[in-house]
């Protein structure tokens, strides 16, 4: 019997938010990176989880958890785990898995190495801080199929939260589904203003890369960069 006060409650910014609501209701989660565990804690007080692990890497974050955990009496769903990645993790134990507020370099190493162990889950969500391109063309080369993407703005930034099954069927993706995402219009019907925002930021990132492209005479890059601008251009205006 659980014993926490029901009024409780768990303040998310948007873009831990948006990841907890793309849980599904009853199942039971890992939260990978978990440090201060909000999100596994939102989840069990507002999504009735069954069983959370919020685990991490480094034993600081995990000591953090383990106290937000306590305060909100939920040490009975949300148990803690020091692990690498999904190392420490089974398939048996969880059927979603959350890998927020790290690079996309890092999720594709954590999601590689968890296949290398022979262990897939049921449904992932990742929200890359960075490198979002790099982990979508991981995505696609190894199996991994992207159900949605969505755009958020929090604390006054952009983020992106990528929502994927493992099929193992690989596929390709264009230069400009992978630098944007693999339904940026469908996106922008549904978040105008926000996407405007969101192809900003992008055309920046992309104007940076091209002036580097220019110093170093990359030629193939500098290439790639200008027709992704051009797209962008084109897809702003409609
Ligand atoms: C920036 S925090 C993100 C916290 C939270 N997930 C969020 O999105 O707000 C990154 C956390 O990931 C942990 N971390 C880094 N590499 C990791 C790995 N390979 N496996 C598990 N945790 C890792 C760090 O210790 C840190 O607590």
């Amino acid at each position: 019997m659980r014993t926490f006060d029901s009024r409780a409650v768990m303040p998310l910014n948007s873009r831990l938010l948006s990841c907890a609501e793309k849980i599904t209701k009853n199942s039971r989660i890992a939260d990978i990176g978990t440090d201060h565990a909000y999100v596994p804690i939102y989840l069990g007080l507002n999504k009735g989880i069954t069983h959370a692990i919020a685990s991490d890497i480094n034993p600081g974050p995990l000591e953090n958890a383990r106290q937000n955990i306590r305060k909100y009496n939920l040490e009975n769903i949300i148990e803690t785990r020091i692990s690498n990645g999904l190392e420490n993790i089974e398939s048996s134990e969880v059927d979603e898995v959350i890998i927020a507020g790290m690079g996309g370099n890092l999720i594709s190493e954590i999601l590689q190495k968890s296949l290398d162990q022979n262990k897939t889950f049921k449904k992932y969500i990742l929200q890359p801080v960075q490198y979002d391109v790099k982990l979508r063309e991981y995505l696609c080369r190894s199996g991994f199929d992207i159900l949605h993407e969505n755009i958020v703005e929090s604390d006054k930034k952009i983020y992106i939260i990528i929502e994927v099954v493992y099929t193992g069927e690989k596929y390709n993706l264009t230069d400009f589904e992978k630098f944007l995402g693999k339904n940026i219009e469908n996106n922008i019907k549904k978040q105008k203003d926000l996407c405007y925002k969101y192809l900003n930021k992008k055309l920046k990132e992309l104007n940076n890369q091209k002036n580097g492209a220019e110093i170093c005479r990359n030629f193939e890059k500098y290439k790639y960069c200008e027709k992704l601008i051009k797209e962008i251009e084109i897809l702003k205006k409609l």
